[in-house]
């Protein structure tokens, strides 16, 4: 059977993929059928009737966002008749609707105002009796129902897309409202997902609400700089006063094909405002000339990272990045398997998989846009999706279908046994099959608590899928295993039809550790701080001795989680030195910071373009034309695997470094609208264990380290392992995540 469907609109011949409504083959074809209830990244919500289209042969209207078209069919878009449908629809729309364009957040950029003057209701023939409709503040989010024209929008992403299903419609005719589901009070993880997409002035962030008008903001082209999602952003800015300075008012979406997270949207005042002067400029520069070693985090650019490693090479000094050398030596171990540098896997994947294991990460706080792929994955595709984790996330509950909850420290194990399960027919050599037979299979399922059941369970629920992919997080990267386990993902990867992702942990770990080469930190004297403390700090956060622009106050690049490299632009300016002007005194030398995007190691994949050649837009369809897709490198492969060592035990009192959603970094921690919750969180049963209650202040101590907490009883979280948090930056987060601790209560 032919996958393609001809039929004609308005007289125009046209071809539609199976499974395409009338509406997108309408879209891709430039022609126009009106909208109000649409988004391209939901199911249709079918709710609004403005998209109706005659067919040929039917009677009556043909919804165009939920018909898929029959071969031979003729469509018209537009006849008298459908104009006054669509007209009245309008009208009714408009009855009641209050008047308050003049003060409305939305007015200037409203679905109703250009629909009202497209359809030119200029006078109303119908109305309903007046509403009474409450305005709800919802923390970050405020309601005003009388503004609300039930398109449903709202519900549809936050369900089909984010995965928290956190508000519905209240049926009630004209006193219809959205409500938070299950709850008084929106309880929800504030992706802030439901504003964008709000056709209306209904939806509004509590924080803009009244602040300014949409035409008075100019918009930056961004990447959010909060995680390794990579999330195209518009940074809306304007000056605070007559003679103020510009200020970041909110951050904008093209809603239609992307999604942001809470902190990305809410968390956009993270600017530096100190500014180092000549004085601070001579010692900065004195202690990098007299520098041993350069400690870093790997919220920097691509282009930063550049210079930091020319500066190694000039001034013969060590670079320390922890974060970024173990994702490198993952990586590494990997390509010797692999014989790829980069991963294959990538959002766009995990959005078409029908398939797909997540292991080692607390993907709903580490990566949201991860989780917003898998959301989309399980609704769209009925994707069955593995959650391998010590600790159950309530979070990733509604898109989940089967969890693999193992013992901490056991990743090793855990892996080799999926690896055992997928590669049970796969065409392996002798000396990989070799390794399988040698694997003690009672033993792992022992010491792991994953049984036999469970992987038979996973195998017969992945038989039909035809797009797989294994996601693999931080708990994997920063084990003393990792190496061994990321020759174990290489070899999934290359048997069978799973592609991998492997999550980096910060904004540009992937970008650092494809440039940098990074040496093992150790505590020694003379060490001066990029983005991170040392003798000397320099920093784009506050106590530094010499200060730097933050990330929304430069242009450069990053490279995603999806191996691209994404320019980013100056939302703020910034008046003081930046780390090419120290550079450059220590006799690195490039005009401007971008000078260097076009040098970036092609041997690493990146391509000799210029910063102001790479391309910055989402095309009609929703196609990704950011920046670039790194270059596949071939590696040599020639790595074995080896025996799987012991699985270690942890006993006792476990925590589990985690932060709390929209929280990920001293970055976010600096931003005024997103909470900031430093408790340790656990169960009533972790509670119990460690003899501690809600509200208590405790000691937690682990290695050498001592920490003073609140403790915060959580009834989300089950079982005996508590969530400590580090966004605060009292430990760096490279460390393999579950810590065996001693916590006691101080009275
Ligand atoms: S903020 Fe996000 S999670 Fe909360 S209701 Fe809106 S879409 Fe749903
Ligand atoms: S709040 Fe906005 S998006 Fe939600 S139903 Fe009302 S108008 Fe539509
Ligand atoms: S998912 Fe990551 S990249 Fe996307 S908006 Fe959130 S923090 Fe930013
Ligand atoms: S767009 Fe089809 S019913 Fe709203």
């Amino acid at each position: 059977m032919s996958n393609l469907i001809n039929f004609k609109i308005d007289g125009i011949s046209v071809e539609a993929k199976r499974g395409e409504t009338i509406l997108t083959v309408a879209r891709k074809n430039e022609i126009y059928i009106p909208t109000m209830c649409y988004i391209s990244k939901t199911s249709p919500c079918a709710s609004c009737r403005m998209c109706v289209v005659e067919a040929k042969g039917i009677d009556g209207f043909v919804l165009s966002c939920n018909t898929p078209p029959t071969e031979g069919i003729e469509i018209t878009t537009n006849t008298p008749a459908l104009e006054l449908e669509r007209t009245n629809i309008m009208k009714l729309y408009d009855v009641n609707h209050p008047l308050e364009c003049g003060v409305c957040d939305k007015s200037g950029e409203c679905d109703l105002q250009n629909k009202t003057l497209e359809f030119g209701v200029s006078r109303q023939n119908f109305s309903a009796r007046d509403q009474f409709r409450e305005t709800k503040d919802w923390g970050l989010i405020g309601y005003e129902a009388s503004l609300c024209i039930l398109c449903e929008k709202c519900v549809h992403v936050c369900n089909e897309v984010i995965g928290d299903d956190a508000i519905e419609v209240k049926f009630g005719g004209y006193s219809s409202v959205i409500i938070p589901k299950n709850s008084e009070v929106l309880d929800c993880t504030f992706c802030g997902e439901c504003i964008a997409v709000c056709p209306v002035g209904a939806l509004v962030s509590s924080n803009f609400k009244y602040s300014a008008n949409a035409w008075e903001l100019s918009r930056v082209p961004a990447t959010c700089a909060h995680c390794s999602g990579g999330c195209p952003l518009e940074y809306e800015t304007r000056h605070t006063s007559i003679n103020g300075d510009d200020s970041i008012y909110r951050v904008k979406n093209n809603f239609e094909f992307t999604s942001l997270c809470g902190a990305g949207r809410f968390g956009f005042d993270f600017d530096n405002k100190n500014v180092s002067d000549k004085e601070a400029f001579l010692r900065a520069k004195e202690a990098l000339m007299s520098a041993k070693a350069i400690r870093f985090s790997s919220m920097i650019t691509n282009e930063e990272a550049h210079i930091l490693n020319l500066l190694k090479q000039k001034l013969g000094l060590k670079l320390f990045n922890e974060d970024a050398r173990k994702y490198q030596e993952f990586m590494h171990s990997y390509s010797s398997l692999s014989s790829k540098l980069h991963h294959s896997g990538s959002l766009d994947a995990i959005k078409q998989a029908d398939a797909a294991i997540v292991i080692g990460t607390k993907i709903a706080t580490d990566n949201p846009a991860v989780r917003y792929a898998l959301t989309t994955a399980a609704r769209h595709n009925g994707a069955k999706i593995v959650y391998a984790h010590p600790i159950e996330d309530a979070l990733m509950q509604n898109t989940i279908t089967q969890l693999m909850k193992y013992e901490v420290g056991t990743e090793e194990g855990v892996m080799a046994l999926l690896a055992n399960a997928i590669l049970a027919d796969a065409d392996l050599s002798e000396s990989e099959r070799g390794f399988f037979n040698d694997l003690d299979l009672g033993y792992l399922g022992a010491e792991s608590n994953i049984g036999e059941e469970e992987l038979e369970f996973m195998m017969k629920s992945f038989a039909r899928a035809k797009n797989r992919v294994l996601i693999v997080g931080d708990d994997i990267i920063s084990h003393k295993r990792s190496k061994n386990i990321a020759k174990l993902a290489a070899i999934i990867e290359k048997y069978s039809t799973f592609s991998l992702v492997v999550v980096p942990n910060e904004v540009n770990t992937l970008g650092v550790s494809l440039i940098c080469k990074l040496d093992i930190d150790e505590d020694i004297d003379r060490v001066v701080g990029y983005n991170a403390k040392a003798d000397f700090t320099i920093s784009s956060l506050e106590e530094a001795d010499f200060y730097v622009p933050a990330l929304n106050q430069q242009e450069g690049t990053f490279v995603s989680i999806d191996n691209r490299v994404l320019p980013t632009n100056v939302a703020l300016s910034y008046a003081g030195y930046t780390l090419n002007d120290l550079a450059s005194a220590c006799g690195v030398k490039a005009r401007e910071t971008i000078d260097y995007t076009a040098e970036l190691s092609k041997s690493a994949g990146f391509k000799t373009i210029e910063f102001d050649e790479l391309e910055n837009f989402l095309s009609k369809d929703g196609d990704d034309n950011r920046g670039y897709i790194l270059d596949e490198v071939v590696c040599e492969a020639k790595a074995e695997l080896e025996e799987i060592e012991d699985l270690p035990e942890f006993n006792g009192t476990i925590i589990y470094h985690s932060n709390p959603v929209l929280q990920f970094n001293a970055y976010t921690n600096k931003t005024k609208q997103l909470e900031r919750d430093t408790t340790l969180r656990g169960s009533a049963q972790f509670a119990a264990a460690a003899k501690i209650s809600d509200g208590d202040k405790i000691e937690i101590t682990f290695n050498s380290k001592t920490l003073q907490r609140e403790f915060k009883l959580d009834s989300e979280l089950k079982g005996t392992i508590a969530l400590n948090p580090t966004f605060d930056g009292v430990l760096d987060s490279s460390r393999y995540r579950f810590e065996k601790t001693k916590i006691v209560r101080v009275v």
